[in-house]
């Protein structure tokens, strides 16, 4: 992705995602989001951060580093002590007690988001490259009842929709994981997106639901030029973590 872009219009569309993000999760949500540079030379992981991706490949340790930076530089701004943001056994990062966040990556671009919250509440965020999702993996990833509603949609569109319900689902997983430590595949979970105010709602088709309450789980869809983003937190604000969000058609480039 840098390579085909100059920085200014990357700068500016990050500092857009950075803005409806805050105001879709409200203002005691920090948000953070950077580029994934090929070069980045790697030097700030803290030595058990290191260790976690000793073995992994370049554009895995690229990844994580940028994503350990930005969760620390988070995690200073609310006012907790520097330490590492370490690897729990399931892969989830270890936020520390009193922090509640998310960390999500894809070609080129690291996004974060942490407050400050106690083991109750959690956040959940997701980036995709914003393209299709290819036809043969639609119904590995929606439900039945999911496939019929993108059907409804002309054909041009149901990709869209589908990579669109895949990525509300990946925010759903980490955000809903924290609270019940249950994994969750893709069709034990439903997602309804609401395709007019940039929001979607979520429902768990898994016993583990009943732990969540009868609140509504919902969440905030932002397309953007290359990429599109969900994000929620639990439990959802006063108007839902999607209230603010701009509509799923609006672009900015
Ligand atoms: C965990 C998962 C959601 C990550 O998504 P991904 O598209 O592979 O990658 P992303 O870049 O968006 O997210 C990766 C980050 O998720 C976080 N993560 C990994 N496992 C997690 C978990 N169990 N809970 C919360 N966050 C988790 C990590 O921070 C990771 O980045 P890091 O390793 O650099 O710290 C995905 O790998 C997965 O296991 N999905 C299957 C379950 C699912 O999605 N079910 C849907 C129905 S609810």
């Amino acid at each position: 992705m840098g390579r085909h872009r100059s920085a200014a219009p990357l700068d500016q569309e990050l500092d857009t995602l950075t803005r409806r993000l805050s105001a879709a999760l409200g203002a005691d949500v920090r948000v953070a989001c950077a580029p994934i540079l090929d070069d980045d030379p790697i030097t700030d992981l803290l030595p058990e951060e290191a260790e976690a991706v000793a073995k992994a490949v370049p554009k895995r340790r690229r990844e994580f580093a940028v994503g350990r930076r930005l969760a620390r530089a988070l995690l200073r701004a609310l006012g907790f002590p520097p330490g590492p943001l370490l690897v729990r056994h399931d892969r989830s990062p270890q936020w520390p007690r009193g922090a509640i966040g998310a960390i999500t990556h894809t070609r080129g671009l690291c996004i974060v988001v942490a407050a400050r919250g106690g083991p109750d509440e959690a956040l959940g965020v997701d980036v995709e490259p914003r393209d299709d999702l290819k036809a043969e993996l639609q119904p590995l990833v929606c439900t039945p009842s999911e496939i019929r509603w993108i059907e409804s949609y002309p054909e041009e569109d149901r990709g869209r929709l589908a990579k669109l319900i895949f990525s509300a689902k990946e925010t759903l997983y980490k955000c809903q994981h924290p609270l019940t430590g249950t994994f969750l595949g893709f069709h034990q979970a439903e997602v309804t997106l609401c395709p007019s105010d940039g929001r979607f709602e979520a429902r768990i088709l898994h016993p583990v639901a009943a732990r969540l309450g009868d609140l509504p789980m919902e969440g905030t869809v932002i397309e953007m030029e290359s990429w599109i983003v969900t994000a929620m937190r639990w439990p959802p604000g006063p108007n839902g973590s999607g209230a603010s969000a701009p509509s799923i058609g609006d672009r900015d480039a």
